[in-house]
């Protein structure tokens, strides 16, 4: 049975979910996931207009809300502004999903500044801002029993990198390491307010940021020697993780992180060796 075909739709119904870089990858196939469950979804993207666009209308066609939002996360007005949409469009946000990220691979002799502080400010920066706006929305509307038990909940779309160095990634593997303890201290100090935080940890999932670990035979070959599972991740398998965390069926579930990976930090290159 396909992913797709599990779902159980209602879950999130009425809620608003604001989800960063959802015109392409993990975080369309969280938008989808989401729309197939009720949720109104605020799709953020950054220059793929046309994508976004498409995005919005494949929501509507799953009956459901949607629209597009520019903004680039990384920028505290623009943020600030997809908030102040949002807000207007549907009257709240009640879930945020962390997923705009980027890569800028370089050898670490070759990495610049420009590549260091693009990743670290998309990546980590770009979270807390939109963390940020998130709380205090979430602050200021508590919560709202008929539609959720907590007051919001926010999920970090991570990496298997949190965990497993990346040589030639160490920006990356640098955000993603800061994306958990950003991630366990906010749940720590939003409890109390009956926020909810998460993360998500995928592994290798086939979209545009990794294209050249799988579209030839050879790239997929090796590329699944580091997944047991056999397969590489598609989106929806995080998308039906997303719903899953930011559902009430995950309500004692908080400041912890779900890795879906296949497998892959279970460190296969052991199984034969070590
Ligand atoms: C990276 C991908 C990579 C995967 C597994 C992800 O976080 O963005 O490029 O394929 O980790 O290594």
């Amino acid at each position: 049975m396909s992913i797709s075909r599990l779902a159980c739709a209602g879950r999130l119904k009425s809620q608003v979910a604001l989800i960063t870089g959802a015109s392409s990858g993990i975080g369309k196939g969280i938008a989808m996931a989401m729309a197939d469950e009720g949720a109104l979804i605020v799709v953020n993207y950054i220059g793929q207009a046309d994508a976004a666009r498409e995005v919005v209308g494949e929501i509507e066609r799953k009956n459901t809300r949607a629209i597009a939002v520019e903004a680039d996360v990384s920028n505290e007005g623009q943020v600030r502004r997809m908030f102040g949409k949002a807000i207007k469009e549907f009257g709240t946000v009640d879930i945020l999903i962390n997923n705009a990220g980027i890569q800028r691979d370089a050898a670490f002799d070759m990495m610049t500044l420009d590549d260091w502080q693009n990743v670290i400010d998309v990546n980590l920066t770009g979270a807390f801002l939109c963390s940020r706006e998130a709380v205090i929305e979430f602050k200021r509307r508590g919560v709202q029993p008929e539609k959720s038990l907590s007051a919001g909940k926010i999920i970090f779309i991570s990496s298997v990198h949190q965990v497993i160095p990346w040589s030639n990634h160490c920006n990356y593997a640098a955000s993603k390491g800061g994306i958990s303890l950003l991630m366990k201290s906010m749940a720590q100090e939003l409890a109390p307010d009956r926020i909810r935080v998460n993360s998500i940890a995928p592994g290798a999932i086939k979209t545009p940021i990794n294209k050249k670990s799988w579209e030839t035979p050879e790239a997929a070959r090796s590329l699944l020697k580091l997944i047991p599972w056999g397969r590489i991740g598609d989106p929806m398998d995080i998308g039906a993780a997303a719903v899953w965390l930011a559902s009430d069926e995950s309500d004692y579930v908080h400041g912890t992180t779900l890795f879906v990976d296949g497998g892959m930090t279970l460190y296969p290159g052991f199984a034969a060796g070590g």
